[in-house]
């Protein structure tokens, strides 16, 4: 279970605040929209649940995150990963190795899972979302949409409990937007949470349950 306890934010103490006093909690196997216009702030919540916001991005931050009833503000950003790791927005913000093969193997290597099991995870992930073909490609060779599927891997390759995946449709084709979203159907029937960050609708239809930004801010 993943618990938000009055939340509020703000970059600074010049910005208005983004999330106001936000409660809210999430079940084993729940698929969240969080939907809003640009600048709304669902990047920025992505980021609180995740905790880069405080412990990469500064700003004005209050209330608690518990996951499985452990507060996230007391552990590391290695520690989280494998708790909840995030889908960045563009994903070039999180390519960093010459080959797919090596961007997929970094994560589980610094849990330490073994290196077999490290074969199975990357085979594995790679065949469900039907990419096998991208295994030793370079990644500043890839699409944009491939780069989407492959840093989506890399954090599958984790086994995450909550999935935090900021506008993971954007700019893919129909294709692309069925993989994922099927990938998505079954993390969540595997009991994992999920948050899909977006603007559209096609969001809602998979989703149980919404967050919509705009009513947290201090403007409603
Ligand atoms: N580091 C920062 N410092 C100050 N303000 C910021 C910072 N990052 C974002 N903001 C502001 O916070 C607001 C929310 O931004 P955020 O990126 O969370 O919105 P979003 O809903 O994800 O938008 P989009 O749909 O365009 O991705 C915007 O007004 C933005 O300008
Ligand atoms: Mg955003």
């Amino acid at each position: 279970m993943l618990e938000l306890n009055n939340i509020s934010f703000r970059y600074n103490s010049s910005t208005p605040l983004l999330i106001n006093n936000f409660s809210f909690k999430a079940e084993k196997g729940d698929i969240i929209a969080v939907r809003g216009d640009s600048g709304t702030g669902k990047t920025t919540l992505l980021n609180i649940i995740c905790s880069v916001i405080p412990k990469v991005f500064t700003g004005d931050l209050t209330g608690s995150i518990l996951h499985d009833n452990v507060d996230i503000s007391k552990l590391s950003l290695p520690e989280i990963a494998p708790r909840i790791s995030l889908l960045m927005q563009h994903p070039d913000n999180q390519l960093f190795f010459p080959t797919v093969e090596q961007e997929l193997a970094f994560a589980p290597e610094n849990l330490k899972v073994p290196a077999k099991d490290i074969i199975i995870r990357i085979d594995d992930v790679l065949f469900r979302l039907n990419i096998e073909n991208l295994k030793y490609k370079e990644t500043t060779s890839l699409s944009f949409g491939q780069k989407k599927l492959i840093t989506l891997s890399s954090i599958i390759t984790l086994s995450p409990n909550v999935y935090l995946l900021d506008e993971p449709f954007a700019g893919l084709s129909q294709e692309y937007i069925n993989l994922i979203s099927n990938e998505i159907k079954t993390q969540s029937n595997n009991g994992k949470i999920i948050f899909v960050a977006g603007h559209t609708d096609d969001i809602l239809q998979l989703a149980n349950k919404t967050i919509e930004m705009g009513m947290l801010n201090e403007k409603h």
